[in-house]
């Protein structure tokens, strides 16, 4: 299901993937959030993101798991698709989930099939910059579904990547990012996730690749900006990492909501007259 330029039923001029290619290194940043049912994802499509990701952390905010790694494809297909009945105007973007993409190209392709015929979302989004992530990327785009990559910090890999969060400090690792970024653009994605790097590396990267990098704890050299709209609204307040701005206190205003409701019913106050019939 493409798009691209397309107008729906209510006149609403939908983002495309060619839209988002061609804000490369304009002073407008794209401007992404994630959402994971239908409710959220059409406050934050109301509100002018440029893309909606149904990112694997609805694992972590929203499941309970202590990593991504547990999420299943039935599972993101099931929070994809509500995220689609609540988005009209912005690109949709779904995480695929571990162990989804890299066994074999026929596998990615699949699998990746399953996601948009069954979620209705306009592209995937891939973690990784290997030989295994390379070869998905070309087979997935080849069959027309667009691909967004995703490198630095990939929560799939936690394991694998030690202790320290921030990735590409030093020069070796750095000059390895830059090398699979654009490897990631020839093989054909339309956006770069940066997440977790140094500031001066994502704007290394940003200028050695011709699509629109999007940065999360990676300075504002790039061409766009994520976060994880529960952790931005405050409501998922155990996480608080260094690069995360809270623009709310969502989770304050949960309990102190849930507290006065039970209050209120101890005490007889609810329902009062005006909320009886
Ligand atoms: O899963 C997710 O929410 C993500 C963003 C942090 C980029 O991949």
């Amino acid at each position: 299901m493409s798009s691209e330029g397309t107008a729906s039923q209510s006149s609403v001029k939908r983002v495309g993937i060619r839209d988002v290619r061609a804000r490369k290194g304009r002073p407008e940043k794209l401007i992404v959030l994630t959402a994971y049912d239908a409710l959220f994802a059409r406050l934050v499509d109301e509100s002018g993101v440029d893309i909606v990701l149904v990112g694997d952390s609805a694992g972590t905010v929203l499941l309970g798991y202590d990593t991504t790694i547990p999420v299943t494809l039935d599972q993101m297909i099931h929070h994809a698709a509500a995220a689609r009945r609540g988005v009209k105007r912005a690109l949709l973007t779904v995480d695929m989930p571990f162990l989804t993409y890299q066994v074999s190209a026929e596998q990615a392709v699949t699998n990746c099939g399953r996601v948009m015929q069954e979620s209705g979302t306009d592209s995937v989004k891939l973690e990784g910059g290997g030989a295994d992530v390379l070869r998905a990327v070309q087979a997935v785009t080849a069959v027309g579904i667009p691909v967004m990559g995703h490198l630095g910090y990939t929560p799939q890999s936690e394991h694998a990547l030690g202790r320290s969060r921030v990735q590409g400090r030093d020069e070796r690792d750095a000059a390895a990012l830059v090398e699979q970024a654009k490897r990631l653009e020839d093989a054909g994605v339309f956006s770069i996730v940066l997440e977790l790097i140094p500031a001066s590396l994502a704007c290394a990267v940003t200028d050695a690749v011709s699509v629109p990098t999007i940065g999360i704890g990676a300075g504002v050299g790039c061409d766009g900006q994520v976060l994880v709209l529960h952790d931005m609204l405050g409501l998922n307040d155990r996480f608080a990492p260094k690069f995360l701005k809270r623009y709310a206190t969502l989770a304050d205003d949960v309990r102190s909501a849930v507290r006065q409701f039970g209050e209120d019913v101890r005490a007889g106050r609810y329902p009062d007259d005006d909320h009886s019939f």
